[in-house]
Formats: structure tokens, sequence, C-alpha cells
């Protein structure tokens, strides 16, 4: 080997060593801790991508703090300052930061076995594809389970047209769906599309929420020979700014996906796991997709996992080949599948999508007695559970108020490059005390944007 190359490793692991002893501390020292800080944002700068520290949304741009440890509603940065989640993980943090029951399970999973062999047949895995079945709606019985939402949804696209044979995919501007090359397809918002032209062949997007304009695409490419293998949606639009849509769009879709043998596919990552008051956001409507897409959460907020569930007939084509829609290494995996199933028990057990109903309608009734007193400031306040957006008249005005909020030890998250429209997505385990504190701190910023751009106006 190269001598400086067997110098670089010999580094590598003096690095590695040092890294794993801080690690391994049970206490840190003032100094360790502020140092935890500074190398961090040094790692960001020269090894992750240093353009991730200029366009924080909702947070300080001045990189005192950085996450440590966590639990319930909180998280705490390495001295121990303590902030109120209300971003939730965009929607992974459900049952709150390291639910003790989820965390017990997976750790009596780690000490059994963590990964798999990739060709026994894993137990962990038929247990919670038949949970999975069981909390689904209608007939949804077989499960493709993954690791990440934009994977998920490759797989539904794929499943869809391979067991349809169609080409074609339906779906809504302002969607968003991941930033795989399928995926980022059936996303709506030029945004994420532009740089990756040409992407996959075959997808047309709509106004979200105007049921009509999917059976006029449907009709109009059928007229010129295309097919349509599904629609894809969001049962509400969250990185689109959380948009709701009519009471009827949901299930005019599914007559209109019948009426022209089209899959309908719902992507519930976001939504999915009680967030919106019901377990599933189509439940509300009682309509059964062919494809339901599930992640974030599902993992209860303790391992990555995300899943496709579908109905019997798409898995025909599956019987000749079943590795044919996919196979990822680490998909399906026991650790993963074990928080998945804890999850869904402690869901189940102290009824979450309760919690998030009755916790979002306090939260959103405060929100629109706030718009009233501050309507400069705040345009709009919607939600459905625990799934709420204020709107601001700008980007600035968001990320003011974001940041006014950070400063007193609140967390909230605008949409991935847009602070305009900012979410309050907690835990559903938020205590009332807790909620009450962002109330306050919300309506201290609010105050305080109000001043600040009356005074910038006034010039
Ligand atoms: C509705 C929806 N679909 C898909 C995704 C993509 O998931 P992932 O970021 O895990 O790839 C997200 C992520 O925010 C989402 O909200």
């Amino acid at each position: 080997m190269h001598p400086t190359r067997e110098a670089s490793l010999k580094e590598a692991l003096k690095e590695a060593t040092r890294i794993l002893d801080l690690l391994m501390k049970p206490e840190l020292t003032e100094e360790e801790k502020g140092a935890i800080v500074s190398e961090s944002i040094e790692n960001y700068t020269d090894y992750v991508n240093p353009a991730i520290l200029k366009v924080r949304k909702s947070v300080s741009t001045d990189y005192s703090f950085v996450e440590w440890e966590d639990e319930g509603a909180v998280f705490r940065d390495t001295h121990g300052i303590e902030f109120i989640d209300c971003l939730g993980g965009y929607g992974i943090y459900m049952l709150g930061h390291r639910n003790p029951k989820v965390v017990e399970v997976v750790k009596r999973q780690l000490n059994r076995y963590a990964l798999h062999s990739q060709e026994l047949v894993e137990p962990l895995r038929g247990y919670l594809s038949k949970l999975v079945a069981m909390v689904t709606p209608g007939d949804i019985q077989y499960s493709f389970i993954c690791n990440g939402g934009a994977e998920a949804i490759e797989m539904a696209l794929k499943l869809a047209r391979l067991s349809s044979g169609k080409k074609c995919f339906i779906s809504t501007i302002g969607a968003f769906h991941g930033k795989s090359m399928g995926a980022v397809s059936a996303t709506g918002k030029a945004v994420y599309r532009e740089p990756y032209l040409p992407l996959v062949p075959g997808f047309f997007h709509v106004e979200y929420g105007d049921a009509e304009a999917v059976e006029k695409a449907i009709k109009s490419l059928t007229s010129v020979g295309e097919t349509v293998a599904a629609v894809i949606v969001e049962p509400i639009q969250g990185e689109g700014g959380i948009i709701i849509p009519p009471d009827d769009y949901l299930p005019s879709l599914r007559e209109i996906c019948d009426h022209y043998g089209v899959y309908l596919i719902t992507d519930e990552i976001q939504t999915g796991m009680g967030r919106t008051g019901t377990f599933w956001a189509v439940d509300r409507y009682d309509v059964v997709p062919d494809i339901l897409v599930m992640g974030k959460a599902f993992g209860g907020g303790v391992m990555p996992i995300t899943a496709i569930a579908a109905r019997p007939h798409l898995w025909e084509r599956m019987k000749e080949n079943p590795y044919i829609l996919g196979s990822p290494t680490f998909g399906g995996n026991p650790l993963s599948c074990s928080a998945a199933i804890a999850a869904i028990k402690y869901t189940l057990e102290w009824d979450v999508p309760r919690m998030a109903k009755e916790k979002g309608d306090y939260i959103l009734k405060h929100l629109l007695e706030l718009k009233e007193r501050y309507p400069e400031v705040l345009v709009d306040v919607r939600g459905r559970g625990l799934l709420i957006g204020m709107e601001f008249p700008s980007d600035e005005v968001g990320f003011y108020v974001s940041k006014k909020m950070f400063e007193k030890r609140v967390l909230i998250g605008g949409t991935l490059n847009n602070a305009r429209v900012c979410r309050i997505e907690p835990p559903a385990i938020i205590s009332y005390e807790q909620i009450e504190r962002v109330l306050e701190v919300l309506e201290y910023a609010l105050g305080e944007a109000d001043k600040e751009f009356r005074e910038r106006k006034a010039g």
C-alpha cells in the first residue's frame, strides 16, 4: 500500500477511537460538550455539505446547538438545553422520541439477532405483514417492506405497472413523493424535478383536490392510445403546504379509478399511523386504495422502516418471480420489524389517532384565535389531527416566526426549502402543559413578527 494511504488509514483508526471514546462516555466534560458542537459544524462544512448550514428554515443560524439526546416530546442539546419538538421529524415521532415501549422491544430484538441471513424465512417480517393486513382497510393483504419513503414509492409504482401491464401515472401538482427517480417523477414540484429531466416517462400532473381533472387526464390519455396504470395521491399534501382536499375527493378518485380500471395508490407516509386522527387518513372516507404506502411513524420513532401494502390481485404477477419487484438487502430486517410491530401495538392500545384528533383540535382552535389577533402575519391556519399548517404572507415572515420560537426552545418546521407554510406536527404524546407552552411561545413570536414587519413596512 502507498505509504501516505497507510498513514491516512492509521489516522482514521485514531479518529474512530477518539469519537467512540466520546460516544461511550457516561458523562461529558463542559469542554467536550462544546467541542462536539464546533466539530459538528466543521464536519458539515468539510465533509457533509456546507450549504445545509446556510439554508436552515426554522432554526437559528448561529449553530450553538446540536441534537444530542431525546425523550417524549423533547430533545436536548449537548449542554442539556431542552426543546419542545413541534416538527416531530416531519411525522416520524408520532409516539414521541424513544418511546420506552418501542425501545424495549427493539433492545430485546437486538440482543437476539439484528439483521437477517437473507435466505431463511424471517418470522418478524411475517408477523408484521400479518398485522399490516389487519390494520389496513378492506382486503389489503400483502406487504413489501423497505427502508425509506422514496423506496416504498418506487415499489408502489413498479407494482402498479407490473400488475396492470399499463404504463402511465396521474399525480398532482404540489405533491411530494420523495426524490429517487421514480418518486421524483411523481412529485409535483419543479424545484426537485427540473435538474433531473428527463425523468421516468409516463407521469402526468393535475391540480390537487380536483377529481374531474384526474378523470379528464385518464380520458385524454386513453383516447390517444396510452394506458394508465395508477393515480397516486397524498390524502393531505404535506410538503405541498398542508393542503386538505374536498371531502368527496378521495371517494371520487376511488370511483373514477374503478370505472376506468386504474389503480389508486395513496401515499400515507406522512398521514398514516394516526397522524390525522384516524389510523390511516383514508379511513375517514372509507376508501380502500389498491396500494397504501406507509413510512415515517411506522417505525415507532425508533427504527427506519417503510412499506407498501396492496390488495391480493396485484400480487398475481409476483407468483412468476417473487423477486421481480425488488429485494432490498435491509428491507424487512428483524430490528426494524420489531419496532413497527411495537408501534402498531402502541397505536392501537393507547388510541393514538384519538390523541392526535383531540390535541390537534385543541391546537387548531387556539391557532384560529391567534390568526384573528395577528391577521397581518398569520394568513391562514389549517390541519387535521396533528398535521397542522400555519401560512404566513411570505417565506421571510415564516422564517422570522420559527426563528423566534426556536430562541424560546420550540422547534417548528417549514417545508423542505420554504417557510411560508410552517408545520406544527408534534408527537401525539405531547402533554397539554407542553402544548400551552408552545402556544405561549407562538403568540410571543407572532407579536414580535407583527411589530417587526409593521416597522419595516413603515419604512
Ligand atoms: C408524503 C411523502 N411521501 C414520500 C416521502 C419520501 O420519504 P423519504 O424521505 O423517507 O424518502 C415523504 C417525505 O417527507 C412524504 O412526506
